[in-house]
């Protein structure tokens, strides 16, 4: 199993805010959820706008681009669960935040 990379300090994350950061071969949206971090695959599974400047709203995940809107810790679009964005592991360990690439 792949091993834990460190992606951002915990503080370039604020709650309710997310960015696009890379772990491994894998770009990722990692979102801060009221101190909680998910991330899901950064690519948006309608055209591939970048869900990393989507707009963060609690849980729910606004892509940019045509406003398709997923759930940032299952990864399950909110109109049609059938659409699921791979999610990753992700942990804090002191002040940076590390995620699993697939
Ligand atoms: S590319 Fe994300 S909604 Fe169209």
């Amino acid at each position: 199993m792949t091993d834990f990379v460190t992606v951002a300090r915990v503080d370039e994350i604020p709650p309710g805010t997310v960015k696009t950061v890379r772990a491994g071969e894998d770009e990722v949206a990692l979102a801060n959820v009221e101190g909680d971090f998910y991330a899901v695959q950064a690519a948006c599974l309608h055209l591939h706008g970048p869900l990393g400047e989507g707009e963060l709203e609690h849980h729910w995940l606004h892509c940019p681009w045509h406003g398709w809107t997923y759930d940032v810790r299952t990864g399950l679009n909110d109109f049609d669960h059938a659409i699921e964005l791979p999610t990753y592991d992700v942990r804090v360990e002191g002040d940076v935040v590390q995620v699993r690439p697939g």
